[in-house]
């Protein structure tokens, strides 16, 4: 690893923005406050135009320009996408568009879930467009090929919404899920990668499913971690790393309801940040 001999205290200053479509930026933010609590962290919840799952690349690469655009009038130093829907759709045109910045996806954990798998077999939970990506496909057939592990996907539709709602432990998400993951338990899988960032808000409701259903322990991978500690690493090797120890700040956006962000930081996070909501123009 190659770290700046000359870091630079003014530029790491800025903040770095964390986007996704809605609540799923919070299970991404955790972690990386939990490793950079020095740094300020700018959170962009849209909310208004949740889910992206089923939408056209063409779409979410538009939402993904406009919200690191808005991001950029803020000084980022770094825009970390905590979407597995819009990394697949948009990474390389945000990458294109902003060589300049640290642009961090994220991906499912398709490369932990196979070294962990006893059985051979292991699961993906993502949205429609996730798993329908090629980049997503590469990247399955590559870690299947050189493990021999086989990935059983499933596109939870209707998931994200229902996590937006708030509803975590309804016995309409609880049926939902079970709907999506007892084929996979069926087939033998014995770990199971979370290719959605909404989706470790309801790992509860997943492990209780496991547990009645499984004949087998099953390994759930959720990528927030890894993805704070390659933002680390980024913000070391261009030296804008906020080295001090006073804690960052976090301020968060959303293009939907204000009240509804406050509300999901508060009971997701126990965290309570300025929430303002952004306008259509800010973000057009
Ligand atoms: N959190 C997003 C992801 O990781 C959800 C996408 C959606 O809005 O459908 O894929």
């Amino acid at each position: 690893m190659t770290f700046s001999e000359h870091p630079d205290p003014v530029a790491a200053e800025a903040p770095v923005g964390i986007f996704d479509s809605g609540v799923g930026a919070l299970s991404v933010l955790r972690h990386i406050r939990a490793r950079l609590p020095s740094e300020h962290l700018l959170c962009v919840a849209d909310s208004g135009h949740a889910p992206y799952g089923g939408k056209s690349d063409a779409e979410i690469v538009g939402r993904t320009l406009a919200i690191a655009a808005f991001l950029r009038t803020k000084n980022v130093k770094a825009i970390v996408v905590a979407c597995n829907t819009a990394t697949a759709a948009a990474i390389a045109a945000l990458r294109q568009h902003y060589p300049e910045l640290i642009v961090i996806g994220v991906e499912p954990g398709l490369k932990p879930a196979a070294a962990l798998s006893k059985s051979g077999k292991a699961g993906v939970l993502a949205t429609a467009s996730t798993l329908a990506s090629s980049r997503f496909i590469a990247l399955r057939d590559q870690i299947s090929v050189t493990t021999g592990v086989s990935f059983i996907t499933q596109a939870c539709v209707g998931l994200v919404e229902q996590i937006e709602k708030g509803e975590l432990s309804s016995p309409a998400t609880a049926l939902m899920l079970q709907r999506y993951l007892s084929p996979l338990l069926r087939d033998g899988i014995d770990t199971l990668a979370l290719g959605c960032t909404h989706y470790p808000f309801v790992q509860p409701l997943i492990e209780a499913i496991v547990q009645r259903e499984s004949v087998v322990p099953v390994t759930i991978i959720d990528t927030g971690e890894a993805v704070a500690r390659q933002l680390e690493r980024s913000l070391q090797q261009r030296g804008l790393q906020r080295l001090t120890l006073s804690e960052g700040t976090l301020q968060a956006y959303t293009t939907g309801s204000r009240s509804a962000l406050v509300n999901a930081f508060a009971q997701l996070l126990d965290l309570h940040p300025p929430v303002a909501e952004l306008t259509a123009e800010s973000t057009a």
